[in-house]
């Protein structure tokens, strides 16, 4: 615990935090959408409101400074967690499992204008002597956390280097800040429309909890009386009349064919086939709709004259067997043209022979682009009927009216400044936008020509409404605001409408950003904007005044909000109580790569609204680097230093630490920072670390946050662990002196215990115990601005060092405790490398499939590496989620093969019969075995029905004189015994009865000094 200086006592993050009810929570928001943030526009990688609030009122407030008061104000804040047995279906069967969620607290979504939320506002005041505290989001991107510092009535400033991002916060802060509390009357257009009243009166109430009875009725007897609204009513009003006048321009582009209304068209992009010359439609599935009572495929028709190739749809009815086998059927019915190697012709060829490799392909495409002849074919046609969605082949009316459109793109955008979006699409080291590949280099390259006319559409009049609210009598603060969220929903509008969306089996339409890259799709859905269901403009007007809504009850208290363009490295005006951030880490998200998507569109449907909108958004694109200035977008890629991968990475950690710098000039002396990061790679993130000590701080505690659901598509694909890290920082003293890594490691010991008991006692396992424990330890490190080492003139003791000191005596604590059967014992000490990760991973994930990231923190810990621990120690398997996850995106109608061509996310441990070296234990064995290989081994012996040879080995191994040898066949027992492992315990227990029963039980032996321990047993 941080030491207390009486001016500045600890903060109550500092001492003790709500982390499994934030991290509950923060896991449930991902479900909810009415009114939520991300609704509003798409932002990547918004940390959920549950996790920014808990973090901000911790942070703010000062700890009670007795477990009492603690504990009533964690439950006040988190409430409980209460437990439900419930089912989850895995392959068709139902398996139990036990549901965790909170009762009370306000962090829930749903619980936070709960009365409870009025008392920490209350509570934050009196501790910043009846004022509102100063609050900085230097990296604030979609505005998470400053909207949560505002609910709670403090002032803040939110910057973000990014205009797409700074436009965002401006709409989830500053509006609805400005205009909270104001109504008028709703403009005479909307009054008289029948159709919008009634759409205006379903929406009364939606997104607030308490929904009146009869909501309807009273909401109409109330239009009768003054239809005045407040900023969220007359969103939808002027969306209304933008969609009436787009809906007249572009109705005969989407003809409505036997009077049921178009949902969307399916499309395939086209090749032409190398050998025979036909047009060859790329398909990655030929589902339509898999949903377990209604299934429909595409059939696939040779023409006659071999030019290519026509649909049919067909119902697919489920076949018997198992589920296995099930899947198979389905995936052989449902199989499309493309596969990882290329394509194959319908019209020459057959499945499972290749026309057109990839690089045929990428060439052909190009082509295209170059020849302004881009190809795709009509694959169906998805209808609203009576009883749901309907699938049809395309009638000829609707192929011409989408190739009608093509005549239309230079008018419609002649009235857009700026033209046709031709902006170049960034590629970035990582290949984040590999569409650009396939040639699709340029903005309006993603958009098929209706697509562009209905988009240019919207913008024309987007921006003609703004005239219309100024006759209307609109203040300049109400048109700019208007005009602003009529921008947000064309964003979504335009996010639902790029080639880049998928029809998902659930019958819903997927969006640009199902993940934050640019891939290429082979086949793609065009949803119908100004249709009835996801993705069209009417809908997207809902969601943007949900949010609204939501943010004038919640942001009314706070005084006025800054929203400000630049980097973070600058310096900011004033200073702040708090910075809580979320800085961007090294490549992992694109941000301005992908969101110049954004960008884009949002440049031409603002210009003019305001000079400081012009100015933020006078360039096509969002920041990159600026080498003069030695400024930019923080983001760890070569391709922005001429492909320097160091060079990248060196101004990428320069540009945090500076950021870091920024923050502390702009904190008073008491002030704290609290900085999030995904956890990933415990080497970056030991970085990070590093530059936060640099720039003046002192780490002294460290929370680990679940904010994301663990089966989302980006996590299978990479190494992210489904936590991030919360870093509590304070300022340290300036008169701090260089400490000296003898007495840094004895203090850094002689506390930590203390901790580790406390946060065993809390509940906390797994990697999480690891990431808590880490906090409190940097204290004794981070507390001097440098740690030199004793035995060696001029040498430091750098982060890493420290902390694989610190990480070593946590897994020393845990397998510990492991030994003991939860009690605490250093025995661990005497175990080597290998057989200490066996035990802490068998104990934390037992023989289920475990996160990478965990494991590598695991591995690093028992100075291991994972790819050692697969290859020469053949403990670890890397899991199936690979698998899993192809499937899951096939499910989503998903084309990326080049994401999930990477390593899989997950590894688990093997099972002792399935190592695949059995003599692993034995001294012919090329490397000394370890205790976990020889306890295996005998266990080998033992199975073969080998007594004899069990004795023997046991002797020459000396492990009957290995105080720890029983112990950790103890340990062993209990741990197969939690994973229901009958097998394996009665084996375990028939050696340790024949070990005692031959009288000379281990633990009655003295200790031998020729005992195998640690590095030794490994190396040999
Ligand atoms: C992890 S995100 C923040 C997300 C945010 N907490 C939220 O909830 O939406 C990091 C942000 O840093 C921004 N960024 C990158 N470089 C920057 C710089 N030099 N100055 C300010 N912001 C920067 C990115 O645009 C991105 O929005």
């Amino acid at each position: 615990m941080m030491q207390e200086r009486r001016d500045d006592p600890p903060r109550l993050i500092e001492v003790a935090f709500p982390l499994k009810q934030a991290s509950l929570d923060s896991v449930h928001e991902k479900n909810v959408r009415h009114g939520h943030i991300s609704t509003l526009h798409i932002w990547p990688a918004r940390r959920p409101l549950a996790a920014c609030r808990a973090a901000l009122i911790a942070t703010l407030l000062p700890d009670p400074g007795n477990d009492a008061e603690r504990r009533q104000l964690l439950e006040k804040l988190g409430g409980v967690v209460k437990a439900k047995d419930t089912f989850k279906n895995v392959d068709g069967r139902k398996v139990p499992v036990l549901q965790e969620h909170t009762d009370g607290g306000i962090l829930h979504w749903g619980r936070e204008d709960s009365a409870d939320l009025e008392f920490f506002r209350l509570e934050i005041k009196k501790a910043f002597g009846g004022r509102a505290p100063r609050v900085l989001d230097p990296f604030a991107g979609g505005g998470a956390i400053p909207l949560e510092a505002m609910r709670l009535g403090c002032e803040v400033t939110a910057i973000d280097i990014n205009p797409v991002a700074w436009f965002i916060l401006k709409c989830t802060l500053e509006y609805p800040q400005r205009l909270a509390g104001q109504t008028r009357p709703l403009p005479s257009f909307a009054v008289e429309s029948p159709e919008f009243m009634k759409r205006f009166l379903k929406s009364a109430g939606k997104g607030t909890k308490a929904q009146p009875r009869g909501k309807e009725e009273a909401a109409q007897s109330r239009m009768f009386e003054v239809p005045e609204s407040d900023l969220s009513g007359h969103v939808r009003a002027w969306g209304h009349w933008v969609l009436e006048r787009a809906r007249n321009d572009l109705e005969r582009f989407y003809p409505t064919v036997e009077g049921k209304p178009t949902v969307a068209y399916l499309w395939a992009r086209t090749v032409t086939c190398k050998n025979c010359r036909a047009t060859l439609p790329l398909l990655k599935t030929l589902w339509l709709c898999r949903k377990d009572n209604k299934r429909y495929r595409l059939d696939i028709k040779r023409r006659p004259d071999k030019s290519g190739v026509d649909f049919d749809v067909v119902a697919e009815p489920v076949v018997g067997g198992n589920a296995a086998q099930r899947r198979a059927h389905d995936r052989r019915v449902g199989q499309g043209t493309m596969s990882r190697s290329g394509a194959w012709c319908p019209v020459c060829g057959g499945p499972n022979t290749v026309a057109m490799t990839r690089d045929d392909i990428q060439a052909d495409m190009k082509e295209q682009h170059a020849s302004g002849r881009v190809g795709s074919q009509m694959t169906a046609v998805v209808v609203q009927g009576q009883r749901g969605k309907e699938y049809r082949p395309p009638m000829p009316e609707e192929i011409r009216a989408a190739h009608d459109a093509v005549a239309e793109i230079e008018d419609v955008f002649k009235e857009v400044p700026f033209g046709l979006p031709e902006e170049q699409i960034q590629i970035d080291a990582k290949g984040s936008t590999w569409c650009v590949r396939y040639g699709f280099d340029q903005w309006y390259k993603l958009f098929t020509p209706r697509q562009l006319v209905a988009l240019g559409t919207f913008v024309k009049h987007t921006r003609a409404a703004r005239e219309a609210m100024q006759a209307e009598g609109y203040s300049p603060e109400w048109v700019e605001a208007l005009s602003a969220y009529l921008a947000c929903t064309l964003e979504r509008l335009a996010s639902y409408s790029s080639t880049l969306c998928l029809w998902v089996l659930k019958e819903f339409i997927g969006q640009t950003f199902t993940r934050f890259a640019l891939p290429i799709t082979w086949d793609f859905a065009e949803v119908n904007p100004l249709g009835n269901t996801t993705g069209n403009f009417a809908g997207a007007i809902d969601w943007v005044a949900l949010y609204i809504a939501h943010a004038l009850a919640c942001v009314d208290r706070s005084p006025r909000p800054e929203t400000l363009q630049q980097s973070a490295t600058e310096k900011v005006r004033g200073l702040f109580e708090i910075v809580l951030t979320d800085p961007p880490y090294y490549d992992a998200i694109p941000y301005s790569d992908t969101m110049d998507f954004f960008h884009v569109w949002l440049r031409r449907t603002l210009h003019g609204l305001s000079p400081e909108i012009d100015e933020t958004f006078r360039q096509p694109i969002g920041p990159k680097w600026d080498h003069e200035r030695n400024d930019g977008e923080l983001i760890d890629d070569a391709c922005r230093f001429g492909g320097d991968n160091d060079r990248s990475r060196a101004a990428y950690e320069d540009g945090i630490f500076r950021a870091f710098r920024s923050c502390h000039d702009a904190l008073t002396p008491e002030g704290r920072m609290v900085v999030a990061f995904a956890n990933k790679q415990p080497e970056a993130w030991e970085t990070l670390v590093s530059s936060i000590i640099r720039a003046g701080f002192v780490v002294a505690a460290s929370w680990p946050i679940q904010t994301e659901r663990t089966m989302r598509m980006r996590a299978h694909e990479s190494a992210a662990l489904s936590s991030s890290v919360w870093l509590v920082c304070r300022k340290r003293a300036e008169t701090a002196r260089p400490g000296w890594n003898t007495q840094v490691l004895e203090e850094m010991r002689s506390r930590i215990y203390d901790r580790l008991r406390t946060f065993w006692d809390a509940g906390i396992r797994g990697p999480d115990f690891v990431w808590a424990a880490t906090g409190p330890a940097l204290e004794a490190y981070s507390k001097h601005p440098v740690v030199k080492k004793a035995d060696e003139p001029n040498a430091v003791l750098t982060v890493s060092e420290f902390l694989h000191a610190v990480r070593r005596i946590v897994v020393d604590y845990v397998v510990g405790r492991v030994l003991s059967q939860d009690g605490e014992s250093t025995e661990a000490e005497a175990l080597d490398n290998p057989t200490i990760y066996y035990l802490l991973h068998r104990h934390d994930f037992g023989l289920a499939e475990a996160p990478v990231g965990a494991c590598i923190l695991y591995a690093q810990s028992c100075s291991l590496r994972d790819r050692d621990l697969v290859d020469r120690y053949d403990l670890l398997a890397y899991g199936k989620s690979r698998a899993a996850a192809e499937e899951q995106l096939e499910d989503a109608g998903e084309s990326s093969e080049e994401e999930t061509a990477t390593s899989g996310s997950t590894m688990r441990l093997k099972r002792w019969e399935q190592r695949r070296r059995r003599d692993s234990g034995l001294p012919v064995s090329s490397r000394r075995a370890t205790l976990i290989d020889q306890i295996h081994c005998i266990m080998h012996l033992w199975k073969d029905g080998d007594a004899q040879r069990v004795d023997t080995y046991l002797e020459q191994q000396g492990l009957r004189r290995k105080p720890v040898f029983p112990n950790v066949m103890q340990a062993l027992i209990e741990l197969a015994r939690k994973d229901n492992q009958a097998d394996e315990v009665s084996l375990l227990e028939s050696i340790m009865n024949h070990i005692s029963a031959r009288g000379v039980h281990p633990q009655m032996r003295l200790m031998h000094t020729d005992d195998v321990s640690g590095e030794e047993a490994e190396d040999g």
